[in-house]
C-alpha cells in the first residue's frame, strides 16, 4: 500500500474536526477534550492536540492518529478508516475490494448464504401464509426487503443438507443455525419467520425466529445463541442503519424489539436501534453513546418495560449520561402504540420525553396519598435523595423549587437536606502507573525524540541504549522512521506503527507524562547520563552475578576488578 497517499491524506484532514462529528470537544489551552468513548468514561479524559493531529485518552491509554480513531469508533478496518478520510478531504483513494480475511470468513459466509435462501422461501409458494402474516402486522414489502426479513421451513434439515456440502459438522454447528441430533444434523429453525441481527458493521450475524402460524404452545421466538461472531450484549439492533439518521437527527431512540424498530421505521423514524429483550449492558451504553449523546428510552408500556428502564438509566448514569424516557400507555409497546395512535402523536411523546427527574417522580408517585403525612414524608425524602444526584446545577435548582411548590416546605429547608454526593475521581489507569528515575528518562527522551529531530540526532549520535525493552524498540521504530522521512510527526509516526499495538500504547503513556514543551539540550544530556548509569550500574550487577558462580580465583579478580569499575562509571557524574 502507498504510504506516501496515505500521508497526504492524512495532512490534508483536520482530526480536530473529524472527531467532532462523533463527540463534542471542548477546547482547553491547547488541546481539545472530550468523553473517551473507548472506555467507560464519565468526565472528559481524552485529549486531542490539533498541532500533532493525535487524540491521547489519558484514562484508559488509548492514543492514535484520525485512522485509528475512525478504525476503532466505527469498528471498520484501517483501509476503510482511510477511504473515510479520503472522501472527507475529496482525495481519490481506492483500496479495491478485497475482502480482508477474518478468521470467521465461514460463519459469515453461512449467513450471508442461508439469508438468501430464507428470503427465496419467504416469496415461494411455501411462504403464503408467513406473506399474509406480515402483511397483517402491517410491515410493507419495502421494509421485508431491506430488513432481509425471510422464512424458515417446516422440514427437518434443509439447510443443514445444502451446507453440508460446503462446510464440514464442526463449523456447522458452531453457526448456530445447525444442532446435533442423535442420529444427524438438523435445522434449528423451522417454519418461523426469520429476522436477521445484524453486527455493527451490518452483516448478518444471528437470527430471530418469530413462529407465525402454530396454535401450537411454542417459544415466541427463538434466539441465535452466542457464536465468535455473534455476542448480544455488545451488540444494538439496526445499529449499522440508525448511525447517519442518528447523527442528523441527533438524538437515538431505542426499543426493545426487532419489530418495534422495523415499525418506527416504516413510519420514517429511522433513528432507533434496540436491544432485543437483553438487559441495557455497559457495552449496549458505550454503544448508544456514540451514536448520540441524547438518548431516549422507548421501552414496552408494561411493568417489564419499567424495569428495563430503570436499569438502562442505572447504566447509563455510570457513563454520566442522563437519557430522556418516554412511558406508552395500556401496556402497549412501540409497534402497537403506532398502529393504534399513529406517527405524530408517538413522535409527541418523543418530543415530549421526561428527564431522568421527572420518570422518578413518576414512579414515586405512582400509588401515594400526598394528604397523607407519612407518605408525603417517604416521597420527600426519596426525591430529595433522587434530586441530590443531579449534576447539572439548573436542573437541580428548578427540580427542588418544584418540590418545595408541591410539598408546600420550605426551599431553604430543602436544600438543606441536599445531600452532597460529589462523584468520586478515581484515578486514571495511567496516571496511576509508577515510573522509577531510569524509566522517567527514557520516556523523556522519547517525548522530545517524538517532537524534535536534533533530540534524535543526539540520541543516535550518543547510542546509548534503553534499558526497557518497549522503549527501545520504540526509540529504534522513531530513528528508522525519521531515517526514511527525514523528519518527526507523531501522527504519520502512529500510521508507520499501526499493528503494534505495544509501541502505539508507549506513544499514550508517554505523551500522558505530559512534560514541558520547551527543553534544553542539558536536559537533554541529563537524561542520556541517566539511562548510561543505569546501564553500567546493570553491566556491573552482571559482573557480580558472574563472580558468585565463578570458581576459579584469577578470573574471579578479574570479574570484580569489571564489576567495581562499571560500579564507580555508574556513579560518576560526568562522562
Ligand atoms: N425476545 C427474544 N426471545 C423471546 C422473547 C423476546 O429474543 N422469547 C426478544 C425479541 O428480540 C423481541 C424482544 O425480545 O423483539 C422484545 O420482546 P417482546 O416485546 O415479547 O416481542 P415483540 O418485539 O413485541 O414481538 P411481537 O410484536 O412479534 O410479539
Ligand atoms: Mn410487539
Amino acid at each position: 500500500m502507498d504510504n506516501d497517499i496515505i500521508n497526504e491524506i492524512r495532512h490534508n484532514v483536520n482530526i480536530v474536526d473529524v472527531i467532532s462529528e462523533y463527540l463534542p470537544l471542548a477546547k482547553k489551552g491547547k488541546n481539545y477534550f472530550g468523553v473517551c468513548p473507548f472506555h467507560d468514561d464519565h468526565s472528559p479524559s481524552m485529549s486531542v492536540s490539533e498541532e500533532k493531529q493525535i487524540y491521547t485518552c489519558f484514562s484508559c491509554g488509548a492514543t492514535g492518529n484520525v485512522f485509528k480513531f475512525i478504525q476503532d469508533y466505527e469498528n471498520v478496518s484501517f483501509l476503510e478508516a482511510v477511504k473515510k478520510c479520503a472522501d472527507i478531504c475529496g482525495i481519490e483513494f481506492n483500496y479495491g475490494n478485497k475482502k480482508e480475511n477474518n478468521r470467521y470468513q465461514d460463519l459469515y459466509d453461512i449467513y450471508a448464504f442461508a439469508s438468501k435462501i430464507y428470503q427465496n422461501n419467504l416469496y415461494s409458494a411455501k411462504g403464503v401464509q408467513a406473506r399474509e402474516y406480515l402483511k397483517n402486522r402491517k410491515l410493507s414489502m419495502e421494509v421485508i426487503k431491506e430488513f432481509q426479513i425471510g422464512l424458515s421451513l417446516d422440514e427437518p434439515s434443509i439447510i443443514t443438507n445444502i451446507l453440508k456440502e460446503k462446510y464440514d459438522d464442526k463449523t456447522l454447528i458452531q453457526s448456530g443455525l445447525v444442532n446435533e441430533g442423535e442420529y444427524q444434523l438438523y435445522d434449528i429453525y423451522r417454519n418461523r419467520i426469520m429476522f436477521p441481527l445484524y453486527d455493527l458493521r451490518g452483516n448478518i450475524v444471528g437470527y430471530n425466529g418469530r413462529i407465525y402460524n402454530t396454535t401450537k404452545k411454542d417459544n415466541k421466538y427463538i434466539n441465535s445463541k452466542e457464536t465468535p461472531i455473534f455476542k448480544k450484549s455488545n451488540l444494538l439492533f439496526n445499529y449499522h442503519r440508525a448511525k447517519e439518521y442518528c447523527r442528523d437527527a441527533k438524538s437515538v431512540i431505542i426499543v426493545e424489539g426487532q419489530i418495534d424498530t422495523i415499525r418506527l421505521y416504516e413510519v420514517g423514524i429511522k433513528n432507533v436501534v434496540a436491544s432485543l429483550g437483553t438487559a441495557i449492558t455497559k457495552e449496549h451504553a458505550m454503544l448508544l453513546r456514540k451514536l448520540s449523546s441524547n438518548i431516549i428510552l422507548c421501552f414496552d408500556g408494561d411493568s417489564a418495560g419499567e424495569k428495563a428502564t430503570k436499569s438502562a438509566i442505572l447504566e447509563l448514569s455510570k457513563l454520566g449520561i442522563n437519557p430522556k424516557i418516554v412511558r406508552l400507555n395500556d401496556n402497549l409497546d412501540p409497534d402497537e402504540y403506532i398502529l393504534k395512535y399513529g406517527k405524530d402523536e408517538f413522535l409527541d411523546k418523543i418530543n415530549n420525553a421526561y428527564t431522568v427527574i421527572e420518570f422518578k417522580e413518576l414512579l414515586l408517585k405512582k400509588d401515594i396519598d400526598l394528604n397523607n403525612s407519612l407518605e408525603l414524608a417517604n416521597y420527600t425524602n426519596q426525591m430529595i435523595k433522587e434530586i441530590s444526584s443531579i449534576d447539572d446545577d439548573v436542573l437541580k435548582e428548578i427540580s427542588i423549587n418544584k418540590l418545595a411548590l408541591e410539598t408546600k416546605l420550605d426551599i431553604d429547608f430543602l436544600k438543606s437536606k441536599l445531600v452532597n454526593n460529589e462523584p468520586k475521581k478515581s484515578l486514571s489507569k495511567v496516571s496511576k502507573l509508577k515510573f522509577n528515575k531510569y524509566e522517567k528518562s527514557e520516556q523523556a527522551l522519547l517525548f522530545y525524540m517524538l517532537k524534535s529531530v536534533d533530540v534524535i540526532k543526539i540520541y543516535e549520535k550518543k547510542i546509548t541504549h534503553m534499558p526497557t525493552k518497549k522503549y527501545r524498540k520504540l526509540a529504534f521504530q522513531i530513528d528508522c522512521f525519521y531515517k526514511e522521512k527525514g523528519f518527526i510527526d507523531v501522527a504519520d509516526l502512529l500510521t508507520f506503527l499501526k499493528d503494534d499495538l505495544e509501541s502505539v500504547t508507549v506513544i499514550g503513556e508517554i505523551l500522558a507524562q505530559n512534560l514541558k514543551e520547551e527543553v534544553t539540550d542539558e536536559a537533554i544530556l541529563d537524561y542520556l547520563d541517566n539511562i548510561r548509569k543505569y546501564n553500567e550500574k546493570d553491566i556491573s550487577n552482571k559482573y557480580k552475578q558472574q563472580l558468585y558462580e565463578e570458581t576459579n580465583l584469577k578470573r574471579k579478580i578479574e570479574l570484580a576488578n569489571k564489576a567495581i569499575a562499571y560500579k564507580i562509571r555508574s556513579e560518576k557524574n560526568d562522562e
